[in-house]
């Protein structure tokens, strides 16, 4: 470790009902017009009522733009900040799951002085402007993008693209579980497995690898390793404590990630969620096995793997760095297996003769790619696919 850097988002509250928190945060934030941004299913099951009361009760004319749609695609966010433009909002409010507050942050950034076209945003570091006040209200545990200054947004057909700038780092987070209470099982799995994900990427990640994400990473992996089956369990379901510590563990994850990035799992999972439709998580959690059995020929990657391994199963110990990472892979495959999600590529529509396609989009994401602790070439990801069929 010769040097880092981290960044977050300034303010957290993680309580229970904490939504209602809204429209005073929004007036500290010198907020007088706000759009609320979230998604048909959120708005159905009602979610942002508490916030929108708590707005109105602090006098903010609020605006609501819910047209998002999963992996949203970039006329999504032209529309949402032609929304807020309309509206003349000077605060803007993420309210859903990932996709909601990708498209949120991207708003705050375009809706204010910001004339620079999207195309020319995409990458690390390329966004310029001044941002609106945001809010994340986090309605899924998740991707913690309440804490990262990253939006992913599908180009074209299926290409997902990453804007990543510390412009993007919304002002608070706001996490109340009791949103998080009806999430159905498959998605608070397919969320809770992403978030693991970026909590054991970050952890393994090649080049900015740091202590302050190693220790959110590993207590993001404590809590949602803890928690997850429950949540996902019928009797769990419900479980206050248990989702407010998967939101918790989430957007630690999300911490960790942002400042020690991603790699092949996520490089793997983007195709098959861009062509197949797959969501997010269910894709991170359908290649993550096979990724990281590819990377245990590492033998850093093995180390670290092991390190985790005493996270996920406590009290255990192994003879060596390669039984603890193999102990790591297993537990995660049960996980998997006991939260119910697919576990094969075949099972989501997917057949031999895609895997070509998949391992060429693959190779586009070498943003992600570079990050992996093994170099992954286009045959490699082949094979990956190919075991993950
Ligand atoms: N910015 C980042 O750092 C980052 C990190 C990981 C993923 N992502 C992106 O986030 C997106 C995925 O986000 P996501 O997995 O949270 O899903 P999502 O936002 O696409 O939502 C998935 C579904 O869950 C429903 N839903 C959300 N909250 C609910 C609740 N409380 N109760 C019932 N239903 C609810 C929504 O209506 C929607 O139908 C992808 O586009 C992905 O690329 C971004
Ligand atoms: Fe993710």
């Amino acid at each position: 470790m010769t040097g880092l850097s981290f960044e977050t988002t300034r303010r957290v509250y993680c309580e229970p009902g904490a939504s209602a928190k809204l429209g005073t945060l929004m007036t500290e934030l010198g907020a007088g017009r706000v759009l609320l941004v979230t998604d048909p299913g959120v708005m159905k099951l009602g979610l942002p009522q508490a916030a929108l009361d708590s707005l109105q009760a602090a006098g903010i004319a609020t605006a609501i733009y819910d047209r998002t749609e999963a992996d949203p695609p970039e006329k999504l966010v032209h529309a949402a900040v032609a929304a807020a433009k309309e509206h003349r909002a000077d605060g803007i409010v993420g309210f859903g799951g990932g996709s909601s507050m990708d498209i949120a942050k991207l708003v705050a950034l375009m809706g204010g002085d910001g004339g620079q076209p999207l195309a020319e945003m995409y990458g690390i570091g390329n966004a310029k402007g001044r941002r609106l006040p945001l809010v994340q209200v986090p309605t899924t545990a998740g991707t913690g993008s309440e804490v990262t200054g990253i939006s992913i947004i599908t180009t074209g057909e299926s290409e997902k693209k990453g804007v990543v700038s510390p412009l993007l780092l919304p002002d608070i987070a706001l996490l109340d579980a009791d949103l998080t209470l009806g999430l159905p099982r498959g998605v608070t799995a397919a969320t809770g497995v992403d978030a693991m994900v970026h909590a054991i990427e970050a952890y393994t990640t090649k080049h900015k690898k740091n202590p302050i994400s190693d220790a959110l990473a590993r207590e993001a992996l404590r809590l949602l390793s803890r928690n997850i089956r429950t949540v996902c369990s019928e009797a769990g379901a419900k479980d206050r404590a248990a989702r407010s510590d998967m939101l918790l563990g989430a957007m630690l994850a999300g911490m960790a990630f942002a400042n020690a990035p991603v790699a092949a799992v996520h490089a793997l999972a983007y195709p098959v969620g861009g062509h197949f439709h797959v969501p997010h998580g269910l894709s991170n959690a359908l290649m993550l096995p096979h990724v990281l059995r590819f990377n245990l020929e590492s033998a850093a990657a093995a180390a670290q793997y092991a390190e985790l391994a005493g996270i996920l199963l406590p009290g255990k110990s192994f003879a060596s760095a390669s039984a603890g990472a193999g102990a790591l892979l297993a537990e995660l495959e049960a996980i998997i297996d006991d939260v119910k999600l697919e576990k094969q590529l075949r099972q989501v529509g997917i057949s031999h003769n895609h895997l070509p396609m998949l391992a060429k989009d693959a190779m586009n994401q070498q943003r992600l790619l570079v990050n992996n602790p093994r170099e992954v070439a286009y045959d490699d990801a082949l094979r990956i696919y190919e075991q993950a069929l």
